[in-house]
């Protein structure tokens, strides 16, 4: 029943045209009789008018399901069906609405609504999945309680809630709590179990469990863990203890995100669950981590308090990023995970905010809801709340918060609400504080000193440039941390919170005895750009907040590869002096002098030369990160091994903050030793190890090298039979060649029989991995950017989400010199000229084109 009619312009939905639906719902029953080609779903849903709402017709969502039958209190009813949905006469009072629809998971290739994936059904309903599985609707604010029965030839049927009883066959699931649609999942499948259990802070027993497939049962230990530290984190930190007898993780091969937070019911993708240190790395691990805690932080963030309509996204993204992200700080270092963070942002959110994709974190229209799942919503919307913390304190945070609990459990809240409670409790006027959720675009802040008769000023100033659909910026309030350090390194200003809150503003500091260096914005306390005159060598040797130290390591690179660039510059001897010293201060934290060797990325640099002015030319990049990766090596020479031994991790594996800073800083130093001994300590790396961390590293410096065979082969050999291992043989591939050979990697691996390119694991480890290549995807021949859209035209029949989402690869295209626009430009034609072209491609790349 999809829309046939080719390349009509999508609706666009705006938040300004918000009504509340007309019925409120007291119970849905719903019935599933499994089948891959024809499931039956029968739903007894009793309605009654909303007291509230506008008067207007009774429509339910529903695309790709067959009315079987339908009826109104007990009569037979004919409803109006189209592509989108079902019209209907309704009485005037509460009604019971019966219907049956038949669906067929096993020809959903879009992992959206109910689907197959390695003979498993489950389900993805976020953000308007559900009307794919029955007539209903769909929207975030309609909230009820579900009774959901599930029977079909499988020995696991899961459903949300707790389980009512269960037989032969069949499964009744009861949800108390109650949720929108988006919220609902079911699993059926022949799964295994690794269980767990938790006691709450009342002293009520939940049981746990992590499903997955046979033969994964030994990768489940690690996140078992970390949902147990989850629960008792929300526990302990934000007093949210769980609700349910039961919290069920299962574990999908075929997953278009991360993870989803349904009801009692955590669906992930495999590889945001199964871990072991012989198959995960210890970024794996971290992120896993991560991950089991946000979907279970939604529980309270997202769940209980849901969101009224799709444009309040961030209300349950953005926090609970921000509360995933303290998570991680607690349980391991809080300036690695805020530096991590920070580059992060900067390689997936400011891109996006200062081209053509950019919208606010709460965005005002959209066309297809899916494409709003953004580095903006998530990222920034997580940095928007990090600055509501900072300038409202800690403690107020945390009575706004339990405010916030209190008053809004069980609605279907909005960001007024959310601001709402941090103004009553806190007396203070959010109205210019709003303007991060309505504004898009990165504010650059420029910041000047005067120093006389010992008052040190600075003057701060601020201008947003202009972004799709919004010429006039209005200052926002800027959260800016700052401390001042004495001459002889002595911090004499512990760090300070200045409001900016005008375009321009000075801030004065009297009665210092001498001139102070400022450090300016630490812990990144505001999502801006900051240009700022001064001594970075300075503040790399002697600032005690440790984001602004690594700070100034990474602008000073960045200004150092900006030089050999454009200049032709050697590489800055001054900061690498600087740099060494900080590498051998043992005190610091391994993981800490790790990135503070991480350089600045590719697609960072090529932001930078077009700010100065310059197009970026992709190659020149590539080649000024290789001279200056080389130089460090060579200067390092003599104390590359002592530092190597120094990261060395004798204990036995594991995944903490310690052993895993540990072995970033290895594998930082297997990357500068590769240049001098040919790949010689790779390949012993690689015979030794035993976990995969180790294992991965040394074959990326083989493939680096030149050395990969026979490598490569042994490594396939060894884990073709894990499919996540194998995404990782495919990404590394062309992650860890030069831009040529990247790319002719791709040819070859899209030939390879193990290349399921309708898994987005799969096809994400390929095209994400040359995507984020910047010198191969941006080859001078436009060779990537075609082999690209090839695929993405040949993936949008199949799975129109995933397709979307890699088109962002485009975003960035108008830095970039008239040649490759132009390439580039070809091939977005080609995509909007596809036929039946998804909604969710057409909406991104008509947004692209139109920069
Ligand atoms: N609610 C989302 C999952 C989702 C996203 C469903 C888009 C449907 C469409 C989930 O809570 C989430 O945010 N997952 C992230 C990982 C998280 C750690 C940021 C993901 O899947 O990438
Ligand atoms: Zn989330």
């Amino acid at each position: 029943m999809k829309d046939a009619s080719p390349q009509i312009t999508p609706e666009t939905i705006y938040l300004k045209d918000y009504t509340a639906f007309g019925w409120q719902i007291e119970d849905v029953h719903l019935t599933f009789h499994l089948s891959p080609g024809a499931t039956r779903v029968v739903s007894k849903i009793h309605f009654a008018p909303n007291p509230d709402a506008p008067a207007q017709e009774f429509f339910l969502h529903g695309e790709e399901v067959n009315l079987i039958r339908a009826s109104i209190n007990g009569e037979v009813v004919s409803p109006q069906v189209d592509a989108h949905g079902l019209r209907c006469d309704v009485p005037s009072g509460p009604f019971l609405w019966e219907c049956e629809v038949e669906i067929a998971p096993e020809a959903n290739t879009a992992l959206e609504g109910l689907y197959m994936s390695s003979g498993m059904y489950c389900t993805q309903c976020e953000a308007e999945g559900f009307r794919k599985i029955t007539f209903y609707p769909d929207r975030p604010d309609v909230m009820a309680v579900f009774t959901t029965r599930v029977e079909g030839e499988m020995p696991v049927l899961l459903s949300n809630g707790n389980l009512k009883g269960q037989g032969d066959g069949w499964a009744e699931w009861h949800d108390p709590w109650p949720k929108p649609a988006y919220l609902f999942a079911l699993v059926a499948g022949d799964l295994v179990n690794h269980p767990g259990a938790f006691k709450t802070m009342s002293g009520k027993d939940v049981a746990l469990n992590i499903y997955v497939r046979p033969g994964d049962e030994g990768k489940c230990a690690f996140g078992m863990e970390a949902l147990i530290a989850s629960m008792k984190w929300d526990e302990e930190v934000y007093g949210r203890e769980y609700d349910l007898d039961i919290f069920n993780i299962v574990a999908v091969d075929d997953f278009n995100m991360g993870a989803m937070e349904n009801k009692g019911l955590n669906v992930f993708n495999s590889s945001c669950v199964l871990a072991s240190p012989e198959t995960s790395t210890d970024g794996n691990f971290e992120r896993i981590e991560a991950i089991i805690a946000h979907e279970y932080f939604h529980n309270w963030t997202g769940n209980r308090i849901t969101c009224r309509d799709w444009f309040q996204l961030c209300l349950k993204e953005g926090l609970t990023v921000f509360r995933d992200g303290q998570f991680t700080s607690d349980l391991r270092s809080a300036p690695v995970k805020r530096i991590e963070d920070v580059i992060q942002l900067r390689a997936r959110q400011f891109p996006e905010d200062q081209g053509p994709l950019a919208h606010p974190v709460r965005p005002e229209s959209f066309q297809e809801i899916n494409n709003f799942y953004t580095a903006t919503v998530y990222e920034k919307g997580a940095e928007v709340i990090g600055m509501l913390k900072t300038l409202v304190g800690d403690d107020a945070y945390a009575k706004a918060v339990d405010l916030y609990f209190d008053r809004h459990d069980g609605d279907a809240a909005t960001i007024e609400d959310w601001l709402k409670v941090f103004e009553d409790s806190t007396g203070r006027d959010l109205a210019q504080f709003k303007r991060w959720y309505s504004q898009a675009g990165t504010p650059f802040v420029d910041v000047s000193e005067t120093w006389e008769d010992g008052t040190f000023t600075l003057t701060l100033s601020q201008k947003t440039p202009p972004s799709p659909g919004q010429d006039v910026k209005e200052p926002y309030v800027i959260p800016v941390a700052v401390g001042l350090i004495g001459p002889n390194g002595d911090e004499v200003l512990e760090t300070q919170v200045l409001e900016l809150t005008e375009a321009e503003q000075s801030f004065a500091f009297e009665g210092l005895s001498a001139r102070p260096v400022a450090s300016v914005l630490r812990g990144f306390s505001a999502p801006v750009v900051l240009t700022h005159d001064v001594d970075r060598a300075f503040l790399l040797a002697h600032d005690s907040d440790p984001f602004n130290r690594w700070e100034a390591s990474r602008s000073l690179a960045r200004d150092c590869l900006l030089a050999m660039i454009r200049d032709g510059a050697a590489p800055d001897a001054a900061w690498l002096d600087g740099l060494e010293k900080v590498l051998r201060d043992s005190t610091l934290d391994p993981a800490y002098r790790a990135l503070m060797l991480s350089g600045p990325t590719a697609a960072e640099m090529a932001q930078l030369l077009h700010e100065n002015g310059v197009t970026p030319d992709p190659q020149a990049i590539w080649d000024a990160q290789d001279q200056l990766s080389q130089a460090m090596a060579e200067r390092w020479q003599a104390f590359l091994p002592e530092l190597t031994q120094a990261s060395n991790v004798t204990a036995p594996y594991k995944p903490n903050a310690d052993q895993s800073g540990k072995r970033s800083l290895g594998a930082a130093m297997l990357g500068l030793t590769r240049r001098l001994d040919g790949g010689a300590a790779a390949q012993a790396q690689y015979q030794a190890a035993d976990n995969m961390t180790l294992q991965l590293s040394a074959l990326a410096n083989l493939v680096r090298a030149g050395q990969e065979d026979p490598a490569l082969g042994h490594f396939y050999d060894q884990w073709k039979n894990d499919r996540l291992v194998l995404d990782k043989w495919f990404g590394l591939q062309v992650s860890a060649s030069a831009p040529e050979q990247a790319i002719d990697r791709v040819d070859t691996l899209v030939a390879h029989p193990d290349f399921d390119w309708q898994n987005p694991n799969r096809f994400r480890a390929v095209f994400g991995a040359l995507a984020m290549h910047h010198a191969a995807f941006h080859h001078v021949s436009g060779r990537a950017y075609a082999l690209l859209t090839d695929w993405l035209i040949k993936l949008d029949d199949k799975n129109p989400q995933t397709t979307a989402r890699m088109c962002s690869a485009f975003q960035t295209w108008k830095r970039y010199d008239a040649g490759r626009q132009a390439l580039i430009k070809t091939q977005l034609d080609r995509i909007m000229a596809k036929p039946n072209l998804s909604r969710d491609v057409s909406e991104m790349v008509s947004r692209i084109l139109a920069s």
